[in-house]
């Protein structure tokens, strides 16, 4: 099958009003990604090698979305929306082309699952016509019922055009479909729109190839995998469904969470085998984390790599290109930012190190911050192996610390400190023995003459 070629064509030009957004609803987002683009994965997953997307409503800002999460899918606009099947037929160009197989996905079912579409492939390759993917969804209400007659699909009747009878049927339309290329289009061209809504349907398809006596198959996929999503609640659904099955494979591959439920993942997560991530923790995208690392509670990460043995948190924040190398520990309330922190060196307190380089071994001390920016541009500081930098310290950027390099706590460090030289950067402390004493009685006593004088006023 893997010499088949393969056109995925994407229809995503409806409105999706029940989002209530200005934002396209294929755009909205499921595990940090266009739900769309979770379609585009897994009809590459599949094997397609042509991407076909059709778009309408928000053509402008799916096409500047599509160049990003699917550079090598040409985009094709359905100037009205006049049904399924006229939608597909929008990518004529590209399925005249002829490929072997099209599959035709929509792109608000992001839950798709790969495993679905090569099962529809192989059917064709073994000389299918029309290969259905069905699904047996709780409430069958609003989707297309599958009609069989002597164990062969005969057609696909919407729900507005079916008897009392057909509505009865439990296995319906989940509305991914696979075509041979070699009668897609005259199939599509057959279809007409007689029919409640007056649409050209896709499924039609169906009937007319059963009439042609060409082989029309129906296969079984998950009710999850065709969950289609039309408002924020099922937005919030489909989120929690993914989330759940990328829980269970990190837990499978060798992850502990400690209260998976409350770990959230992105589309694009990569965690080692023997890490530990404790409860309440978010990763957004871009994570990498090596194997044995260990993330406490309330930690919030995103573009982040994180090498093996390191120890983050609790109440961590990574954030983009905070680059943990060995043993690095970044303790609570810390916050890194475009830094690299190498092997063994600790972050331990209430510190924010941005735009900067942290040598190995180097100890930062609690309250330390990075000053990376004077409101117009932001700056480096690079810390060498071995340094100590004192609590509560501000490093003000451009600025180096040498190898070895010692800050005094309390600093304020505006220029280069060479290797294992000593720095302070505040004013000498002055001791002046007995002053505390003669200062509590002198408040004591004049608190007492402002007590006695307002007393007198009675
Ligand atoms: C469709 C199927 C139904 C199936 C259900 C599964 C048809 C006729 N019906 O019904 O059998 O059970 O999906 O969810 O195919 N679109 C366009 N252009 C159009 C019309 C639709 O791009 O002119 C896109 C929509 O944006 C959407 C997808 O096609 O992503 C499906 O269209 P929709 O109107 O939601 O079909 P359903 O009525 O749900
Ligand atoms: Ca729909």
């Amino acid at each position: 099958m893997s010499q088949r070629s393969c056109l995925s064509v994407i229809l995503a030009a409806g409105e999706g009003t029940r989002m209530k957004s200005a934002l396209p609803k294929v755009l909205h987002q499921v595990a940090g990604l266009p739900m769309v683009a979770h379609v585009v994965k897994a009809a590459e997953a599949a094997g397609a090698s042509g991407l076909a997307l059709v778009i309408g409503h928000g053509a402008d800002e799916m096409r500047k979305a599509a160049a990003r999460f699917a550079p090598k899918a040409e985009t094709f606009e359905q100037e009205k929306r006049l049904g399924t099947a006229h939608a597909v037929i929008a990518a004529r160009a590209a399925i005249s082309r002829g490929y072997d197989d099209v599959l035709v996905m929509f792109g608000d079912t992001p839950l798709i699952d790969a495993d679905a579409l090569t099962v529809a492939r192989r059917r064709l390759a073994e000389g299918a016509a029309v290969v259905v993917i069905g699904f047996r969804p709780p409430n069958p209400a609003g989707y297309g019922r599958l009609i069989e007659k002597d164990g062969k699909l005969t057609a696909i009747r919407e729900e507005k055009d079916c008897s009392e009878e057909e509505k009865k049927i439990g296995f319906c339309n989940a509305g991914m479909m696979a075509v041979a290329g070699a009668h897609a289009l005259k199939l599509l061209d057959a279809v007409g729109n007689e029919n409640v809504k007056g649409e050209y349907y896709l499924t039609d398809i169906v009937e007319i190839a059963s009439a042609q006596n060409l082989d029309v198959v129906a296969t079984e996929a998950s009710f999850e995998s065709a969950l289609g999503i039309n408002n924020r609640a099922e937005l919030a659904q489909a989120e929690a469904i993914w989330q759940q099955r990328r829980r269970h494979d990190a837990m499978l591959s060798g992850v502990t969470l400690i209260a998976p439920e409350t770990v959230f993942f992105s589309h694009d997560t990569e965690i080692g085998a023997d890490t530990i991530v404790e409860p309440n923790v978010w990763f957004g995208p871009g994570v990498r984390i090596a194997s044995g690392a260990k993330i406490h509670a309330f930690s919030h990460i995103e573009g982040a790599t994180i090498a093996s043995n390191c120890d983050v948190g609790p109440f961590a924040r990574l954030r983009p290109g905070a680059d943990l190398r060995n043993k690095a520990k970044v303790g609570n309330f810390c916050e890194v930012k475009q830094a690299v922190i190498e092997d063994g060196a600790k972050v331990n307190h209430l510190t924010y190190i941005g735009d900067a380089r942290v040598g190995a071994g180097a100890n930062i001390g609690a309250g330390t911050i990075t000053c990376n920016y004077d409101g117009y541009s932001k700056f480096f500081t690079d810390i060498g192996e071995g340094a100590f930098i004192g609590s509560n310290s501000s490093l003000v950027a451009p600025v180096t610390i040498g190898n070895g390099g010692y800050i005094a706590s309390g600093s304020v460090i505006t220029e280069s400190v060479p290797d294992d030289a000593l720095a302070f950067g505040r004013a000498r402390q002055k001791t002046i023995p007995g002053k505390g004493k003669e200062l509590r009685e002198r408040f004591a006593s004049a608190a007492a003459a402002k007590k006695k004088a307002a007393g007198a006023d009675h």
